[in-house]
């Protein structure tokens, strides 16, 4: 067999071929498992050795030769390919440039991130609870029962039907059952806090039908007021990186906490460029030129909850405070209508929003832009 013919002809077929598909044709074709090549390497077994001396090399030699032209060659179709391509497209540099990201976060999810990220140093998990609630975790277990006037004072939004088992099913109108919840699932201690939206059939500047709310709780052994003070204090001071946030604490009342506490902080009020008057937090509101805001409830967790929650009082004590998250998000950004809030109005949204990139974190700053 003359196999150097064979391979003259082989290399001029390579060659020849026009695209790479043509090319892997041959490949298969010569060097495939049934190639023609590799089947005259396979006739080396039954050789004798003289005859594999003199036959061997020049079939290797066959081999070599038809594998680097097939690489040779796919190298120079595969650049023809690009420099066709490259003639072919072009980029118009008269284009405008695309336009900048459009969405930005928006300030009640930025405050929330804040809140997760201030209690998440503290100890605290974020905890969750359905938005669709029965009567027993929203009310009853939170020591309202069927008759107490709160219930009216909740302007609650009832399901017209109850539930499977017979419960009456609402919107939840705070984010108190989820202290319930958080009891019943994971026992004590517990160191939670529960942002989430809640329901009140109200609507004016300042309340919204929807509105959002985080709940915060600690139940554990030798829990009290001292350390509710010193939770909120920490935290109103790193939410409004302020330290002389000054806290009151008002005798107040809710069924689930005993004693309870309204929170109020003191502001100053100041004049802007603009004219108008502003309220500025931090410093005493006794002081001249100064008032108290009412800012958040709070209180011991009262001992029926405890019980309610499957432990024991005796045992357990715990406190657990609520903050309207949107009145937070008003006061730190300065927007003076909560329900421009909901109205997802584009200019408001890029004016109020938070860059994607502003993500809140301690070392950095919890505030925006800081
Ligand atoms: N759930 C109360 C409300 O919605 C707030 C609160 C929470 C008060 C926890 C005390 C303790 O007004």
């Amino acid at each position: 067999m003359d196999y150097a013919a064979t391979r003259e002809e082989a290399l001029a077929r390579i060659a020849a071929a026009q695209d790479l598909d043509a090319l892997e044709k041959l490949r298969v074709e010569f060097l495939g498992k049934q190639g023609s090549v590799s089947l005259l390497l396979k006739t080396l077994g039954a050789m004798s050795p003289e005859e594999r001396r003199s036959t061997g090399p020049q079939i290797h030699a066959l081999r070599e030769g038809v594998s680097d032209a097939l690489t040779a060659r796919k190298t120079a179709l595969e650049g023809a390919a690009l420099e066709a391509r490259l003639a072919n497209e072009s980029v118009d540099l008269t284009l405008p440039a695309p336009e900048a990201p459009r969405g930005s976060i928006h300030p009640v999810s930025q405050v929330l991130d804040e809140l997760a990220e201030i209690f998440a140093d503290l100890g605290f998990a974020v905890a969750t609870g359905p938005e669709i609630e029965d009567d027993w975790h929203n009310f009853t277990a939170l020591n309202i029962p069927e008759s107490h006037p709160a219930r009216a004072m909740h302007d609650t939004f009832y399901f017209p039907d109850s539930d499977t088992e017979g419960r009456r099913m609402l919107l939840r109108t705070h984010t108190s059952p989820v202290q319930i919840r958080s009891m019943l699932e994971q026992g004590a201690p517990i160191r939670i806090i529960a942002p989430g939206r809640v329901y009140r059939s109200d609507s004016d500047a300042t309340h919204t039908p929807m509105f959002h709310q985080v709940e915060g709780l600690v139940i554990d052994k030798g829990i009290h007021l001292g350390h509710l003070k010193w939770t909120l204090e920490t935290f109103l001071k790193a939410f409004f990186e302020r330290d002389d946030i000054v806290l009151r604490l008002r005798p107040s009342y809710f069924p689930f906490t005993e004693p309870s506490v309204e929170v109020d902080v003191g502001f100053a009020q100041v004049n802007g460029a603009d004219g108008k008057s502003r309220r500025v937090l931090g410093g005493c509101g006794d002081a001249p030129g100064h008032g108290w805001m009412e800012l958040l409830g709070s209180g011991m967790v009262n001992r029926k909850v405890i019980e309610a929650g499957g432990l024991d009082p005796d045992e357990w004590q715990g406190f657990a405070f609520g903050i309207g998250v949107d009145r937070l998000a008003m006061l730190k950004y300065g927007m003076d209508d909560l329900r421009a809030f909901f109205d997802g109005d584009v200019r408001w949204l890029a004016h109020y929003g938070f860059s994607a990139f502003d993500v809140p974190t301690l070392s950095a700053g919890v505030g925006a832009g800081a």
